[in-house]
């Protein structure tokens, strides 16, 4: 069984989704354990109630960022942890973690990716007036949302819709899209080439 760990600050949306893809059988992994800088959000709230082991890590209990994530990647790697799935964790990884994990980190964002990385993507894609946007799931680099992408799945911008419709929309889709590519890249098949990502065919 393929072992996930996943980093969360808030409502939790994509870890429920996540989880339910485990439940239903659609996904053949388990989380072995949520990490987050905050306690008191959906998240963790949701961990409690389906037992999911969890453990918070908060900044303010350590000199650096550096030192946190030196005993995050000491918990990972003494839980043997294939997959570290960020969703909805909002600090960036120090370098020496970011480096350590490559190819086996990965993050999903609110828009199609290169457009409208960082905060309020959805409000960023709104305000541009695009007429398509999404989401995306990529592995984790040294940049803020510029890593090698796995899977995109666009939505379409309505002539009627607000910030809040598309953004409802656009999370609707993540959670169809997040553990699909889970399932690419702990089977093998996501292939990291320089800046793309292959996608080798089921074997
Ligand atoms: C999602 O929109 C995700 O793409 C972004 O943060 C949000 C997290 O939502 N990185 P949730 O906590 O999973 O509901």
């Amino acid at each position: 069984m393929k072992r996930i760990a996943v980093f969360v600050s808030g409502r939790g949306s994509n870890l429920i989704a996540l989880n339910n893809a485990i439940k239903d059988g659609r996904l053949d992994a388990e989380i072995e354990i949520v990490i987050s800088n905050k306690r008191k959000i959906g998240a963790i709230d949701y961990c409690e109630l389906e037992n999911i082991p969890h453990e918070i890590f908060k900044k303010k209990d350590y000199e650096n960022r550096e030192q946190m994530f030196d005993d995050i990647a000491e918990l990972i790697d003494s839980l043997e942890i294939d997959l570290l799935v960020h969703a909805g964790f909002m600090l960036l990884t120090p370098d020496k973690f970011t480096e350590k994990y490559w190819g086996r980190m990965i993050n999903i964002h609110p828009s199609l990716l290169p457009s409208f990385p960082g905060l309020h993507a959805q409000k960023q894609a709104f305000d541009a007036g695009v007429k398509i946007t999404g989401c995306s799931v990529f592995f984790i680099d040294k940049g803020c949302d510029t890593g090698p992408i796995i899977i995109q799945k666009s939505v379409p911008v309505l002539e009627n819709d607000t910030e809040d419709t598309v953004s409802a929309r656009i999370l609707k889709t993540e959670h169809d899209t997040l553990w699909r590519a889970c399932k690419t890249v702990l089977s093998g098949n996501a292939k990291i080439e320089g800046k793309k990502v292959r996608i080798l065919e089921d074997k």
